[in-house]
């Protein structure tokens, strides 16, 4: 916990990746929310994204009620990471619009949509191989702080200042996604299982206001699954709200309060998951899925 790491954040290294480090170099979302538990934190209003002749997602409206967890499910292709990608700016929506805490997010560059309090993962991981752990905590971290990646290659005395609480911060995370011993590997170098518990600790560590989790137990077995969800339930517990995409009814039925069911960039079902898992166009959406999806 004591142990000082160098700043090793390869500027160059990561613009070749192609990394966007504008998203690094913002301050800090405001942690206040200004909606009751129980109100609507996001409202998504006839969000439609079209590609070329394909609407991936259709007239979709629906809410996330602060302090819950709600699953977006559908079979593949339905346009649930296609939701996210509207949601949090990385697509601009073809119409329809996307508030949070109702100021709508429209237009808004994906870190100025981090930086208002929407965090997401990757169905497919996206983490800075050459860094360690600890380090892309921290880049996440910083996205709260006033100096900047370069602030901190310069060693700015601002920065300085910031930089033990960042690591102690960035520690606590990592500990408390379950992964603090494997701190200082390289996050390439770690085992699969924690490399998304790292990108949820990432996600965290910008102090986000709505969690997106992309099928962040995509490639787990049932036992590591089931760690997953206590871990999202904990997460919750500790105050966030979050959004989950999830492909096993199972777990979806047994983490979220709530469920909106997407198919052909539709909404066809928004309920609690008992009845969801009764919804005779949920159970056909699903027809031709594999039989261990439906549980
Ligand atoms: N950038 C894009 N350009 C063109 N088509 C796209 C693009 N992104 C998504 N699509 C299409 O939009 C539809 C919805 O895709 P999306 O990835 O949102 O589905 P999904 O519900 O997340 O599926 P999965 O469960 O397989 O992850 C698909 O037909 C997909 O091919
Ligand atoms: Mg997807």
């Amino acid at each position: 916990m004591s142990e000082a790491i160098e700043p090793v954040i390869d500027v160059e290294g990561l613009r070749e990746e192609g990394v966007d480090l504008a998203l690094a170099e913002q301050v800090a979302p405001d942690r206040d929310i200004s909606v009751k538990v129980g109100d609507a934190l996001v409202e998504v209003k006839n969000l439609t994204m079209k590609f070329g002749g394909l609407t991936a997602l259709d007239d979709v409206t629906f809410d996330i009620k602060r302090g819950e967890i709600l699953g977006l499910i559908g079979p593949n292709g339905a346009g649930k990471t296609t939701c996210f990608n509207a949601m949090t700016g990385v697509y601009k929506p073809s119409s329809g619009k996307v508030l949070l805490e109702g100021q709508s997010l429209g237009g808004l560059a994906q870190h100025k949509i981090t930086r208002r309090g929407l965090a997401r993962t990757f169905q497919n991981i996206r983490l800075f191989g050459e860094m360690t752990a600890l380090e892309n905590v921290v880049v996440g971290l910083d996205a709260r702080h006033r100096t900047s990646v370069g602030g901190a290659l310069l060693r700015l005395p601002t920065h300085v200042r910031e930089e033990k609480s960042s690591i102690e911060r960035g520690m606590a995370l990592l500990e408390f996604v379950g992964i603090a011993d494997h701190a200082h590997f390289l996050s390439r170098h770690l085992p699969y299982g924690h490399q998304r518990r790292l990108e949820i600790a990432r996600a965290l560590a910008t102090d986000p206001k709505l969690l997106c989790l992309d099928e962040p137990a995509a490639g787990f077995n049932p036992a590591e699954k089931e760690e997953l969800m206590t871990l999202i339930r904990t997460i919750r517990d500790d105050g966030y709200t979050v959004l989950l995409i999830e492909h096993d009814m199972k777990l979806v039925m047994g983490v979220t309060d709530r469920i909106v069911v997407l198919e052909f960039g539709k909404k066809i079902a928004d309920d609690v998951p008992k009845v969801i898992r009764e919804d005779p166009k949920v159970v056909a959406a699903y027809l031709g899925e594999p039989e261990d999806d439906l549980a």
